[in-house]
């Protein structure tokens, strides 16, 4: 099949089948005139890095009706925006989020740039970031490549070669199939695909438009695809994370360092995170007990962290400040962090 042919019928396709998301204007609506809003698409595609829509929506819905616009979101102090983000992970996201609005609010009269050039530009936005919001808010003909395109693209092709190594033929794939007619649902139809039919581990070939022109599914190898060079091992690092609370309920937490992991988040404080526990001191005299174990895994490696507990008096920290209780919301918190507080203070503790 010729490629544009290919892409008009995942566009067929698309106009029956493209989910209903809080970002997206759906085909009919396009089709009559209607335009995304550049700021949703955008703050949709940075939540949707590494996150699947499931988790996305609520967050969506969140950020959207406290800060509607993005001059909103630029006029919001960095914590508040920080304690809304907590739970989706890979905070530098939240942080260059911020940033990225406060340059657009600033620089740009509010207005997102219309190409992925000048969106490239923007703080925090990448390659992924700068064709996507291109494409779905501008129709621009620009190729958007996640993970789900480069499976599709793999076994649209059959392209044996494993990943990561495979990158550029598949990108290349990808960008000879995008079409210059309705690039933006183009796009996003590949996206949907990719993540309702032609799925990682058992895709629905059966009712796949692109059933006929696939020569993975025709070599019966459509689930093997893409093949992966096998990743080496996560290390563990451990470490030490003191939960104090004062007797009128107060908690002690810190805001963490803006570089680094977890930069900017609200966490507990103690030891820095290595292959063995690094020398540190609580950040508080106290009578730390044993609290237990959280594991966490992070993109790098995995975190066995030993939480220590204490109840204290009306003294300063050495590290950190004591939130009140009636100031504290678990949901502030970075999921490790989450998971040590339900520890401690569960219904074992
Ligand atoms: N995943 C990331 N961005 C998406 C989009 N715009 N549509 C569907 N899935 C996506």
């Amino acid at each position: 099949m010729r490629d544009d042919a290919l892409s008009r019928t995942l566009l067929d396709w698309y106009d029956v089948h493209a989910r209903a998301m809080p970002w997206r204007v759906p085909p009919a609506d396009r089709r009559a005139g209607r335009r995304p809003d550049p700021y949703r698409v955008w703050l949709s595609e940075v939540m949707l890095q590494q996150t699947t829509v499931a988790a996305v929506r609520a967050y969506f819905e969140t950020f959207t009706d406290r800060w509607p616009r993005v001059e909103d979101l630029a006029a919001s102090p960095d914590d508040a925006v920080m304690a809304a983000w907590a739970g989706l992970g890979y905070y530098a996201r939240a942080r260059n989020l911020l940033k990225c609005a406060r340059v657009v609010a600033a620089e740009h009269d509010g207005t997102f740039p219309d190409t992925r050039e000048a969106l490239l530009a923007l703080p925090g936005i990448g390659p992924y970031t700068a064709a996507a919001v291109a494409a779905i808010a501008f129709d621009r003909p620009e190729t958007v490549v996640d993970g789900n395109v480069e499976r599709v693209m793999a076994r649209l092709h059959a392209v044996e070669t494993p990943l990561p190594a495979a990158k550029a033929e598949l990108t290349a794939h990808a960008a000879r199939l995008t079409p210059s007619e309705r690039p933006g649902d183009y796009a996003q139809a590949v996206m949907d695909l990719g993540a309702t039919i032609c799925t990682p581990r058992r895709p629905a070939c059966g009712i796949c438009p692109w059933r006929d022109p696939c020569k993975a599914r025709e070599r019966g190898i459509a689930a093997e695809l893409p093949r992966k060079t096998p990743k080496s091992a996560k290390p563990v690092r451990r470490g030490v994370a003191y939960l104090a609370r004062r007797h009128d309920g107060a908690w002690l937490l810190e805001t963490r360092p803006d570089r680094g992991l977890l930069g900017g988040m609200l966490g507990w404080p103690g030891s820095d995170w290595a292959e063995e526990v690094p020398a540190h001191d609580p950040p508080v005299a106290a009578e730390w007990r044993d609290a237990g174990e959280v594991r966490h895994t992070f993109t790098h490696f995995h975190l066995r962290l030993a939480l220590r507990s204490a109840l204290v008096g009306h003294i300063a920290p050495d590290r950190g400040h004591f939130v009140a209780s009636d100031r504290f919301r678990p949901a502030d918190l970075p999921t490790v962090m989450r998971k040590a507080f339900d520890l401690v203070s569960g219904p074992d503790a």
